[in-house]
């Protein structure tokens, strides 16, 4: 077990650190010198690659470097030395070839996170594994009708897939509409968050982290910290916001603009919805419209209590934001200036997206997302994250379905922290939560599971047969063994 940090001492306050700490050493590692991140450059959007002729190829490298983060020189990982990746934007239809290059000198591999593709073979396989040094060609080939939406890819290599995000190797994929939205500009805001040492190299994660979900220190948009943005009053932009932080919730707010929600993940709403709040998960996306008011707003965060460990270990338990406080955190400025742009046309209306509610259910399934294990005086290690009471295994199957049915779960959470469930290849309808069933439809592929609460999903598994997996999205957890495998066949 590693060292314990200052802030994690202070955290677990009277626990007592004596049953956490298994050796002496570096008891009181102190913060030192930190990093000082230089707020305020001007926004700039990660690198574009398109299709064309219904085709993407390009060569990933995943590698070890300098980059720009928060404005300063800092050593991290990088897809073609950029955090984030490059943005990929296909077409329904496309096929994505990717030769994934691993330059790093541990194992790793990719997903493409939210796409509806096939996850056999060299498909979005997670069970593939790359060897520092190795590549290896994926193919990945979108239905005609794939839903269009922001996405993302990420390494998903079982027990480094927090360390490796944490550190930089995450991008955005967009799926443009049939019948685009006319806006003044689009813009990609992939959000992440960091903690860099006083030299600028990223902190390895706590025991304490690892069992919580580690927050970074610097929340960072595109890499940048508190980016401005500008624009004309009166024009629209579409914003396409990616939350890739390990356990970060992102209650984004940007007071006195009006933002339009028109959709999230891959579902999409048939008309923009106002909206003062969106609330993105650890790997939620959402698609935003933004008309601008005259003035200067931020985009920011406001604080989402995600529960505790306090009930498992004590009142003084540590809360899972790291101690990072309450406030609001500010990711972008947004000023508005200059002369009045023409209002834009309506968003042309989408047809209403399917609903799962009246089909025949198959099965009818319960997964339960539990934390237990831990007795004080014990060692963190001890603690397990489960389903349905196991542990990962990649040579079992834990869920097997049959193709072409329509399937129920009942997500259940019987401990004190937030688990963000997320499935891959085949979307979910949330049918119900917090007991209520919603209005229209609501699609997503990160579905929140509240400390103490559950939640009800439909599943249409059509169209794609094979392994693939499920898992919380507090990638941490993940890591520790919360996800389980499905078979489709
Ligand atoms: Cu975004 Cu299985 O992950
Ligand atoms: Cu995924
Ligand atoms: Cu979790």
């Amino acid at each position: 077990m590693g060292p314990i940090s200052r802030r994690d001492a202070l955290l677990l306050g009277g626990l007592g650190t004596a049953g956490i700490v298994a050796g002496g050493a570096g008891l009181w590692w102190t913060l030192g010198s930190r990093f000082t991140p230089v707020p305020g450059g001007e926004f700039i959007e990660p690198d574009g690659l398109r299709s064309s002729n219904g085709r993407l190829q390009i060569r990933l490298e995943a590698s070890p470097g300098p980059v720009r983060l928060g404005g300063q020189q800092a050593s991290a990982l990088g897809y073609n030395e950029g955090v984030p990746g490059p943005t990929l934007r296909l077409r329904g239809g496309d096929v994505l070839a990717i030769e994934l290059v691993n330059s790093m000198g541990v194992p790793t591999n990719l997903h493409v996170h939210g796409l509806h593709v096939s996850p056999q073979g060299n498909g979005d396989n997670v069970f593939n594994v790359v060897e520092p040094g190795r590549s290896f060609s994926y193919e990945y080939r979108l239905p005609a009708d794939h839903p269009p939406g922001v996405y993302w890819y990420h390494p998903h290599h079982h027990g480094a897939v927090a360390d490796q995000i944490f550190a930089g190797l995450f991008g955005a994929i967009i799926v443009e509409d049939a019948q685009p939205v006319d806006v003044s500009r689009e813009r990609v805001m992939v959000v992440s968050d960091m903690t860099l040492d006083g030299s600028g190299t990223v902190a390895d994660a706590s025991p304490l982290d690892r069992m919580l979900g580690r927050e970074g220190e610097l929340v960072l948009v595109n890499g940048q910290s508190n980016p401005k943005l500008s624009a004309r009053p009166g024009e629209r932009e579409r914003w396409r916001i990616v939350n890739t932080c390990v356990a970060r919730y992102l209650r984004l707010r940007l007071d006195g603009q009006q933002m339009q929600l028109l959709g999230m993940d891959s579902g999409r709403f048939p008309t923009p919805g106002n909206a003062d709040e969106v609330l993105l998960a650890p790997g939620n996306r959402a698609d935003v419209l933004v008309t601008a008011v005259v003035g200067d707003a931020t985009l920011s965060a406001a604080y989402y209590n995600r529960g505790s460990m306090a009930a498992m270990m004590g009142p003084t338990g540590p809360a899972p934001n790291g101690g990072q406080g309450t406030g609001d955190l500010v990711l972008a400025t947004l000023m508005v200036s200059g002369a009045p742009a023409a209002s834009p046309p309506a968003v042309p209306a989408r047809p209403a997206a399917a609903d799962l509610r009246t089909a025949a259910v198959a099965a009818r399934r319960q997964l339960t997302l539990a934390v237990g294990g831990m007795g004080m005086g014990m060692g963190m290690g001890m603690m397990n994250f489960t389903i349905n009471g196991r542990k990962f295994n990649a040579n079992r199957t834990d869920t097997t379905v049959a193709a072409q049915t329509v399937e129920e779960w009942t997500l259940i959470n019987p401990s004190p922290m937030d688990h963000p469930f997320h499935l891959h290849v085949w979307p979910m309808q949330i049918v119900e939560e917090r007991g209520q069933t919603p209005g229209p439809p609501v699609w997503r592929d990160v579905v929140n599971i509240p400390a103490n609460g559950q939640v009800r999903v439909r599943i249409n598994f059509k169209d794609f047969t094979g392994r693939s997996v499920y898992h919380c999205h507090i990638l941490d957890h993940e890591d520790r063994g919360m996800m389980g495998v499905i078979e489709v066949r």
